[in-house]
């Protein structure tokens, strides 16, 4: 492609979220386990979440989520040329969710990429995206992050720190070139990683280091359900988080105070306070929706992004800059102008 098309940015043409309508409450989960409403919202600011129904996989929530999201940007699904999938829940150990997103919009035989960063994912994906939009080498790429947490959590006192944050939900854009070059669009992303923490949050099995991948001594031992320190991850999202937000703006000669709308990915209301707080962004221009939904993981930012638009907190013109950090850790910033 020439360099006119270098220029291009790339633009959300079109947004959609969908949440299974399951709702359980702190309240439901006090049933289930040593927990109480009071102690879930004070940590960290969730009062309920979404869970599927068995049998319902990220995938079904990723093609209702792209569904929405090519409606909105008008196209045709034939139009469609690259599917580019986040989740760290995937409906299968392999392959991806990408490829069942693409069977069952009944897409033509575009690429499928998968993207496994976690709570990162999604900013990782639309860095993605971003550089392929930019280089012309695709037009109009569906973009899906979706998570079914539900179905793997230890829903026991052994697990309360885990239950009570996740749910499940997805998210989807479409990214394609914006042709009118008004300076609109992504203005840059930015994408971190130190692989030393990679036990402070993980799902450590099943993997191939055992065979088979699935043994009895790891049913018994519950390795298979995912573990956290809770307070490394909290420490290290409450600075990352603003550092890569910093990044950003630094890159593009930007300061807060041009930030219109910060969304932190939401994986706890006390971390996105901190962010703010070390920003020294005022909480109304922070999109916080965790109350509803808990930690959807690489869904939690397009979900959030897309209630900031249904909300009008998003205008011509904005800044809006987006964060996360989850397991790896990964952790990564962009900035749109919208
Ligand atoms: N209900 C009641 N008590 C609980 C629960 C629960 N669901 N979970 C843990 N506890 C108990 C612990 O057993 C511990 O008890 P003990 O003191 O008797 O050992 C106690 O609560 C811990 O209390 P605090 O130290 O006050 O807990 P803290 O303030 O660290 O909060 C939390 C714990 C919410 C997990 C916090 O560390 C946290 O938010 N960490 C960040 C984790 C996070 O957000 N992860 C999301 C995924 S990663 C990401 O998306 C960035």
């Amino acid at each position: 492609m020439g360099a006119a098309s270098m220029d291009k940015r790339t633009i959300i043409t079109g947004i959609g979220h969908y949440v299974p309508p399951r709702v359980v409450t702190n309240f439901d989960l006090e049933k289930l386990m040593d927990t109480s409403d009071e102690w879930i919202r004070q940590r960290s600011g969730i009062i309920e979440r979404r869970h599927v129904e068995l049998g319902v996989g990220s995938s079904d929530l990723a093609v209702e989520a792209a569904r929405r999201a090519i409606a909105d940007s008008g196209s045709r699904t034939s139009d469609i040329d690259l599917i580019i999938a986040a989740t760290l829940s995937p409906d299968h150990y392999f392959p991806g969710i990408g490829v069942l997103v693409q069977a069952k919009l009944d897409l033509p035989p575009i690429g499928a990429i998968d993207v496994r960063n976690q709570c990162s994912g999604f900013i990782y994906a639309l860095s993605i995206g971003d550089q392929y939009i930019r280089t012309g080498a695709y037009k109009k790429i569906l973009l899906v992050a979706a998570e079914v947490q539900s179905t793997n959590l230890n829903y026991s006192d052994e697990g309360r720190d885990m239950a009570v944050l996740f749910g499940d939900g997805a998210g989807a854009l479409i990214l394609e070139p914006n042709e009118h070059n008004d300076g609109r669009g992504i203005l840059s992303t930015h994408l971190f990683a130190d692989g030393r923490h990679v036990t402070d949050l993980w799902m450590e099995k099943p993997g191939c280091l055992d065979k088979p991948a699935v043994t009895e001594e790891m049913v018994r031992t519950k390795k298979f359900f995912p573990r956290m320190d809770g307070k490394n991850v909290f420490k290290n999202a409450s600075v990352k988080m603003p550092e890569a937000v910093r990044a950003a703006l630094q890159h593009n000669g930007l300061t807060v105070e041009d930030v219109a709308l910060l969304i932190p990915h939401q994986a706890n209301d006390r971390i996105s306070q901190m962010v703010a707080h070390n920003l020294k962004i005022p909480l109304e221009k922070v999109m916080r929706n965790i109350s509803k939904y808990g930690n959807t993981t690489a869904a939690s930012i397009p979900i959030a992004l897309h209630e900031a638009l249904q909300e009008g907190r998003i205008k011509p013109g904005d800044v809006v800059a987006l964060t996360s950090f989850g397991s790896g850790y990964t952790w990564a910033s962009a900035l749109i102008r919208w």
